[in-house]
């Protein structure tokens, strides 16, 4: 027997960046966890069926988080006086190593894993710490949350303190059990994670690529994000022509689908090779403020065509909630184009199609409402006292500002109310 859902309410997503598309006092109508379609009159034969009715509320896409560090939920808002590899030795190394101890895992990604649901982000692709035994707990976490990730072990044997490295052999050996217990996991499942190339060996790199291929799994990372860091690469892999060279040449740039956060500082040359291999990129903006990395040219690489997400990238960005990283990107692309008339700034349509459809793409038919989408959704009831005198798309934009997890009262994945 098929399942059907249907809810009803104020309903808006985005088919393209440009344009929101808004469906007053409309039905929504999902069959076996996927919208089958939205009607203003809801047909006859569908009259007999229960109505989820929320009335004025807003029924907006869940959001899509590309980019974030499980095992730094305790650091958000420390270190912010640092950059990147200062911030890194003095703060974060130091309290990923406490994720080998397993209570101290189970009780950080519990807390991780309500607050992330809580602020309306269902699916996510996740680096937890080194560690096997505690990544394992936030696989048995997420899962048993119901809602959608990618989770990777994450992969350093080299240039770090020795309390969180492993050796080459236990990194890969840990990363294949892994994906050996999750591989065939309906909604939380296994990714390649090399931290970023200054940790890994070459071979450690090249076992990485050789285990995406043989799964077929896809790989996250970090590229190109700040100047010191580039630099570091430079000198690591001299024989690399540069950072993604070093990814690419391993069979860990598109080889498999690839999201590599941040790209802050990329030439012509790598943002072609970006396109051609089909690589994503993450915009985190908030992290690449505090932690001083720089501006994104986000407009420059729309307009190349380039595939971009968005990634609260906590604990470099200190909130995990999406809506505040769309607010930022927003603010930091009119801060590029007051230097940059030719960077237009980005719209409210355009930040809520990377944080739903956009980053969406990388786990099927999500972040969308259109015919053949899972329906992941969110319920959100705005200010009673202003949902009379705006327009949806008003109240919409209002809510991504100044609005949080209090605002949101259901949350569905795949069709499923989970809280
Ligand atoms: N590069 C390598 N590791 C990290 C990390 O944990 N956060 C950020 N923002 N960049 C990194
Ligand atoms: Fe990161």
């Amino acid at each position: 027997m098929e399942k059907i859902l249907i809810v009803k309410g104020n309903i808006l997503f985005t088919k393209t960046l440009d344009k929101l598309t808004v469906y007053k006092d409309s039905y929504i109508v999902v069959k076996d966890s996927i919208v089958e379609a939205i009607y203003k009159v809801l047909p006859q034969k569908y009259m007999n069926y229960q109505i989820k009715d929320y009335k004025e509320k807003l029924i907006i896409p869940s959001f899509v988080d590309l980019h974030l560090h499980a095992a730094q939920f305790l650091q958000c808002g420390m270190g912010m006086t640092k950059q990147l590899l200062d911030w890194l030795n003095d703060y974060t190394f130091d309290l990923e190593k406490e994720f080998k101890n397993e209570e101290f895992a189970k009780e950080v990604y519990t807390k991780f894993a309500d607050k992330l649901i809580a602020s309306g982000t269902l699916r996510a692709c996740i680096f937890a710490s080194s560690s096997t035994a505690g990544t394992e707990i936030l696989f048995e976490i997420l899962k048993a949350k119901g809602i959608g990730a990618y989770i990777g072990k994450v992969n350093m044997d080299s240039n770090a303190p020795d309390f969180i490295l492993e050796s080459t052999e236990d990194s890969i050996d840990g990363t294949r059990y892994l994906i050996e217990k999750y591989k065939d996991e309906p909604l939380v499942k296994p990714i390649i994670t090399p931290r970023f190339a200054p940790t890994s060996t070459n071979k450690l790199l090249k076992e990485l690529g050789s285990l995406a291929k043989e799964y077929a799994l896809p790989v996250q990372s970090h590229l190109n994000e700040n100047l010191d860091e580039i630099r570091w690469v430079q000198e690591l892999f001299p024989n690399a022509e540069n950072y993604l060279d070093v990814y690419n040449d391993n069979s860990l740039f598109g080889q498999t689908p690839t999201i590599l956060a941040h790209g802050v500082y990329l030439s012509d040359d790598e943002t072609e090779i970006i396109k051609r291999n089909n690589v994503i990129l993450v915009h985190c903006p908030d992290s690449n403020i505090n932690v001083r990395s720089g501006i994104m040219p986000l407009r420059k690489y729309l307009n190349l065509g380039l595939k971009i997400g968005l990634g609260s990238d906590i604990a470099g960005g200190h909130k995990i909630a999406l809506n505040e990283a769309m607010v930022r990107a927003i603010q930091l692309s009119k801060l590029l184009s007051l230097s940059n008339p030719e960077y237009t700034p980005l719209t409210v349509s355009e930040v809520f199609y990377l944080a739903t459809k956009g980053g969406g793409e990388f786990f099927g038919k999500v972040g969308s409402f259109e015919e053949g989408y899972f329906f992941d959704a969110l319920v959100i009831e705005d200010d009673s006292l202003t949902a009379d005198r705006y327009s949806l798309e008003d109240r919409l934009e209002r809510f991504i500002y100044i609005g949080d997890d209090r605002n949101i009262i259901a949350r569905y994945v795949e069709g499923n109310k989970i809280t």
